[in-house]
């Protein structure tokens, strides 16, 4: 059954509703030190008053094991239960670190997610990934736990600044192209800034629909990470280069230095040269996208001597298998295929193009 989510801009009404048909014996808060700031304020919820409040360090790098000790030993010391409710209000890092300490905490307490950026409500919000980043490496230790409920508004999005609203919108470009050409088109002839209510909804549902019919990712989930296995080896690059790897930034090692979904949008124009190379993905689809992701998100500044680098963070992506490098690919827009080994030299090519588009 795909996870229940109400899209509204009431958030405190909304979840106050939600809580009511709710056993809560005891509310508890997860936000950030800017949420806490920024957002929390602004939500008329009565329940939220009586709720104690659990700040963390914002920002990737401190989705850690210290953090996550951090929320565990709030709820222990004040007196959760089975019975208590955990409400998420961030990006994908809150999200994420909250729905692992809920999964968790007595094997597994009721938890809400309440998303304030785009990339979070399309994306970490939803689908029952939760977990933190661990010796070195994102997302290394986590579990699948779906919250009771996602309250999604977009009056959060209003003050993001435009960067973090192109990173969410790569994820709303991946999701149109797994949908089918109505929806490619729309979303890729306007700009990030005019995504409405209906076209977010529309988004979202892609990943639900996906997500219902294989909830713990033993095939069609895999369709998700269509741009992730050049995205993330381009954001590991990127990390790399701004010379904090092997340091242990916060315990975990990791410092996210290039936004997730431009590093997605670059891994979508790459991957889908290779679509287009393997499996005939037809070459206007390709260009149109190109030229977008040229247009809104510029370039990630690799040259060849980077290929080594970017072809071995590849081969270590938990997405390949016995060192061989493995991507979702497209027959067409809204046609994907998993599971596609690929050859360095392919590749090599398909950095090429990438660059011939963006650079
Ligand atoms: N972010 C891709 C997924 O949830 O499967």
């Amino acid at each position: 059954m795909p996870q229940h989510i109400t899209y509204t801009n009431q958030v405190g009404a909304a979840l106050d509703r939600v809580l009511a048909s709710t056993c809560c014996l005891r509310l508890f808060v997860l936000t950030d030190e800017n949420t806490h700031q920024l957002v929390l304020p602004h939500i008329d919820s009565k329940a939220l008053h009586q709720a104690t409040e659990i700040i963390i360090h914002a920002g990737d790098e401190h989705k850690t094991l210290d953090a996550l000790a951090q929320v565990w030993h709030a709820l222990s010391d004040d007196g959760a239960t089975r019975q208590s409710v955990l409400v998420n209000i961030g990006g994908g890092m809150v999200c994420d670190l909250g729905g692992f300490a809920a999964a968790t905490f007595k094997r597994g307490i009721r938890f809400i997610n309440i998303p304030t950026t785009l990339l979070s409500a399309v994306d970490a919000a939803v689908g029952g990934k939760t977990g933190i980043n661990f010796n070195g490496l994102k997302n290394e230790v986590g579990a699948f736990a779906e919250a009771d409920e996602v309250i999604i508004s977009t009056c959060f999005f209003k003050s993001l600044p435009p960067k973090e609203l192109r990173s969410g919108y790569a994820e709303v470009i991946k999701h149109a192209m797994l949908d089918g050409h109505e929806t490619f088109g729309q979303i890729i002839e306007q700009a990030p800034q005019q995504l409405t209510l209906q076209q977010l909804e529309a988004s979202v549902q892609v990943k639900q629909r996906i997500v219902a019919q294989d909830p713990h990712e033993q095939g069609l989930r895999r369709t998700l990470n269509l741009g992730h296995t050049v995205g993330h080896a381009l954001e590991s690059w990127a990390f790399q280069r701004s010379g904090l790897a092997g340091t242990s930034f916060q315990g975990s090692g990791i410092r996210a230095s290039m936004p997730h979904g431009y590093a997605v949008a670059w891994g979508l124009v790459a991957e889908a040269v290779l679509s287009h190379m393997l499996l005939q993905f037809p070459s206007d689809d390709l260009h149109r996208l190109g030229t977008y992701v040229r247009d809104h998100y510029g370039t990630p500044g690799i040259t060849c001597d980077d290929y080594p680098t970017l072809l071995e963070l590849m081969r270590h992506d938990k997405k390949s298998r016995q060192g061989e490098i493995n991507c979702t690919l497209l027959r067409h827009i809204g046609d994907p295929v998993i599971d596609n080994p690929i050859t360095d030299d392919d590749i090599k090519t398909a950095l090429d193009i990438l660059r011939d588009y963006v650079d």
